[in-house]
């Protein structure tokens, strides 16, 4: 069998032996947002290393665990920390907990990160609700053998971001009266920020926002027929945009100062996706 499908199995076995819990929405949750998880009416949890064969997260901050429950009645799984590509995984480990939330049940997949703002339009503090991404600059998680099982060999890429989706979260906005804009995703490696001149060419790209994670679980999301949707925190503007250095720091304190509306923000939407789920 192919190795990547059969590490997924495996997960998939350790946490139907932990968990019974069936989800309709992943939700990942970006920095700053951790603690939301912490928030909805938890069921169960998993953490990532009771399964075995499970990427860990490394990350400051990050916490790695599932988290079982509902978002006003809607039944979730919650990414409490994400893997990403810079921590060193093979592309497909950092994608494998997306695939496997699929195989929970989960039908839908909402995206949430920390950004860097590339369009000139847009301020720290800002949300985005990414539209498209441009993931050119990390390999795709599809490279390999196809796992036949997810989905096909050449998937369509036209509407990775469901437009039902993205009306949802533009009412929303509206409802809730928190402004959000709308933009390209472009995913670097990290865990470097970019230089002056990357972010030059993000924006010539025709990308908004730059960041280190999402669009490779996008492309696997997509691959397995999965409705997606996104929001990025844009946390700072990108290098050479304002005379300060970047720092971890200030990605987390705008992430923390606005993560209250980020919360409401998700609970919103989540709770009107399920309406439409029903
Ligand atoms: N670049 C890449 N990733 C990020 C940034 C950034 O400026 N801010 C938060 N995550």
């Amino acid at each position: 069998m192919n190795q990547v499908y059969e590490k997924l199995l495996g997960c998939y076995k350790s946490v139907q032996e932990k968990v019974s819990f069936k989800p309709e929405i992943a939700l990942i949750l970006g920095s700053g947002l951790g603690d939301y998880a912490d928030t909805i009416d938890i069921k169960e949890t998993l953490d990532y290393s009771e399964i075995e064969g499970f990427p860990i997260s490394t990350v400051k901050g990050h916490k790695g665990r599932f988290v079982f429950g509902y978002v006003n009645e809607v039944p979730v799984v919650i990414m409490q920390g994400r893997v990403h590509y810079y921590e060193g995984y093979d592309i497909t480990d950092v994608v494998l907990p997306v695939r496997l939330m699929k195989l929970m049940g989960a039908k839908v997949l909402f995206l949430t990160n920390a950004a860097g703002g590339v369009n000139y339009d847009f301020n720290a503090g800002d949300f985005m609700m990414i539209t498209d991404h441009i993931s050119n600059f990390v390999p795709s998680p599809l490279i390999g053998e196809n796992i036949e099982e997810l989905g096909e060999r050449f998937p369509d890429m036209s509407s990775v971001y469901d437009k039902d989706l993205q009306d949802i979260i533009r009412q929303t906005s509206k409802e809730l009266e928190i402004p959000i804009k709308e933009g390209v995703y472009i995913q670097y490696t990290g865990p470097n920020f970019e230089t002056p001149q990357e972010v030059k060419m993000a924006r010539i790209l025709g990308a908004d926002a730059a960041g280190m994670s999402t669009a490779c679980e996008a492309m696997a999301a997509n691959h397995m027929g999965m409705k997606i949707c996104g929001i990025s925190c844009i946390t700072n503007m990108g290098s050479g945009m304002s005379d300060n250095p970047l720092t971890h720091v200030e990605v987390q304190e705008t992430a923390d100062r606005v993560a209250p509306l980020f919360k409401q923000l998700v609970t919103g939407v989540i709770t009107n996706i399920g309406k439409t789920l029903k």
